[in-house]
């Protein structure tokens, strides 16, 4: 009897100190033996994540949405708004993810405007409607992040800053030191830029994950469970950031820019053409007063005959 009460204390210390909850997001539920973790993207819809890893973009975009129209915060005090001039325009809206986190090419965001997306699901044609097609999801091979940071008590070391902002990406969000490709610092701006990048051909390694991360980490509040801020150690100094902005480049150009340039060009060929047609019209009235006065002229001469 003593040991049965003994095994049942000591199973329940075991229940209640097991850990079932997911480090990688604070919006994940978790639950059961072995540990499950869900994230809701849509009203009633669960979607398993693996929680040993960053989460794909995708689902956790879904999520915010699901949680905007919950009306439950998706940020709080101490974060700058999202929408700050300079963000990727469009921001966050309700994505159409494949199974495995991936963005689908082609978003509507549950309306019956599409446009293509890349892989970090950031628009990269003109809108259009239901009937565009998007042929594939055109990889971001690199990301670039420039931050700025808060003042700090002593000089910044550029080598030490590199090898701090490497660590810290590393352990915090699991990219390999291989794929942070160059650390540039403004020391009078307290500018840093960390350009992440991967082979053009590289479908594995998701980059998109950490530029979302980062961004919650530095512009709202971390994504992460433990609250713990993005602060490299740098030559001994923690760093704490400022701001952020991120910068994306795909495998292939986008295609919206073109639309400025033909704009561009229709708007100087109108000008071209007004000019001309504006040139002609002086011609004609010039020529019409001419001949006027040529025939003013005429019947005089015929008096005088
Ligand atoms: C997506 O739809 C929501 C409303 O459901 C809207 O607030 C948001 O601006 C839309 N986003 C885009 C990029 O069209």
């Amino acid at each position: 009897m003593k040991l049965l009460i003994a095994l049942a204390l000591v199973s329940f210390a075991v229940g209640a100190f097991s850990q079932c909850t997911c480090p990688t997001s604070k919006w994940a539920v978790c639950d059961g033996s072995p540990c499950q973790c869900t994230l809701l993207v849509g009203s009633n819809v669960k979607q398993n994540v693996d929680c040993t890893n960053l989460i794909p973009k995708c689902f956790l975009m879904k999520t915010q949405m699901q949680r905007a129209r919950t009306g439950k915060d998706t940020r709080t005090i101490g974060g700058k708004p999202v929408e700050t001039a300079f963000v990727d325009n469009d921001g966050v809206y309700d994505p159409d993810c494949e199974a495995d986190g991936k963005f689908k090419a082609r978003q509507c965001n549950g309306t019956e405007e599409c446009w293509c997306v890349n892989s970090a699901g950031v628009r990269r044609t003109d809108k259009a409607d239901k009937n565009l097609k998007c042929d594939e999801l055109v990889e971001t091979y690199w990301l670039r992040m420039q931050m700025t940071h808060k003042e700090l008590a002593k000089e910044v070391d550029e080598a030490q800053l590199k090898t701090g902002i490497e660590a810290a990406i590393l352990a915090r969000y699991r990219l390999a030191k291989t794929f942070v490709k160059e650390v540039q610092y403004d020391k009078d701006a307290r500018m840093i830029i960390v350009d992440v990048q991967k082979d053009k051909d590289d479908t594995k390694e998701d980059l998109t994950r950490v530029g979302w991360y980062m961004e919650k980490d530095i512009k709202e509040l971390p994504q992460f469970n433990n609250q713990e801020k993005f602060e490299p150690m740098v030559g001994g100094q923690k760093m704490e950031m400022d701001s952020i902005l991120v910068y994306y480049v795909d495998a292939k150009a986008p295609t919206f820019t073109m639309k400025h340039l033909t704009g561009g060009v229709i708007a100087v060929i109108v000008v071209v053409i007004l000019a001309v047609v504006a040139g002609l019209l002086v011609l004609f009235f010039l020529r019409r007063r001419e001949q006027a006065r040529y025939s003013k002229a005429q019947p005089r001469e015929m008096d005088n005959m």
